[in-house]
């Protein structure tokens, strides 16, 4: 009798806690739950005007086309940071692709011209870059013109082989036009959204370029699994699904042997 009643007094201390970690957690626990988290950056839409004709000149440097002395308009400005898996271990060898308006809100796409604007035909309008050992990358471009509908953004994705891991959106700290867009603002968790907004400062004192640094974190995805991340914690905050009660007993107390 005795022991039945203890047994009954744990369940529902356990029960107590498992309800308290969904309340202050927000519904989000995972395996490593006493580990730093890092936030992971969310999916944003890929947008209508991802290049239908990549350019001949993919690299980096989207201000100046080979082949082209005239170098693009617009303010120059330099991006660059490292990608990161859900551990904050560097992914290297992965692509980071970016395409983005130019000065004029233009994109190199075929329907991308705004309304009574021109396109700068010296502006790259897509670049890549390869992650390097510690998942470094980096980029020379412009800060994106602004369009009808948005806030100024640039549009990101990573890559490993000729699959596509992640489709994001980076925006600039301190753009009023932040505080309106559908695309920033559908983005419910406020350290999410956080993630994708940097600020970017003027290169040196009294210059006109401006540099800005951005780490990309990505969550699990079908290859770490296969490499033994449990699942659950990385896909299930990017699809913003709550774990289960009974997946969440597991992440603390190990599967129940029954
Ligand atoms: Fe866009």
């Amino acid at each position: 009798m005795k022991t039945s009643k203890h047994s009954i007094h744990i369940r529902l201390d356990r029960r107590r806690l498992l309800r308290s970690l969904l309340l202050t957690t927000g519904g989000i626990v995972t395996s490593d739950i006493y580990a730093e988290a890092l936030t992971l950056t969310p999916r944003c839409t890929e947008g209508p005007y991802y290049p239908d004709h990549l350019p001949l000149d993919q690299d980096n440097d989207l201000i100046q086309i080979k082949g082209d002395t005239h170098p693009s308009g617009g303010t120059v400005a330099e991006l660059g940071g490292r990608l990161l898996n859900a551990d904050g271990k560097p992914l290297k060898n992965h692509v980071i692709e970016l395409w983005q308006a130019d000065v004029n809100g233009c994109y190199i796409h075929s329907r991308g011209e705004q309304r009574g604007k021109k396109r700068d035909e010296h502006f790259q309008g897509y670049g890549t870059f390869t992650t390097n050992e510690k998942g470094e990358y980096r980029f020379r471009t412009i800060k994106p013109g602004l369009y009808t509908g948005r806030t100024i953004h640039w549009h990101v994705a990573v890559k490993q082989g000729d699959k596509r891991l992640l489709t994001t959106q980076l925006c600039i700290a301190g753009v009023p036009q932040n505080d309106q867009d559908m695309v920033l603002n559908g983005i419910r968790d406020e350290a999410q959204r956080l993630s994708i907004i940097r600020e970017f400062k003027p290169k040196s004192q009294g210059s006109k370029e401006l540099i800005g640094t951005w780490d990309i974190v990505l969550g699990a995805t079908p290859d770490e699994r296969g490499m033994g991340r449990p699942p659950g914690p990385p896909p299930a905050m990017r699809d913003r699904r709550a774990p289960t009660e009974q997946e969440i007993k597991d992440a603390l107390f190990g599967p129940s042997p029954f």
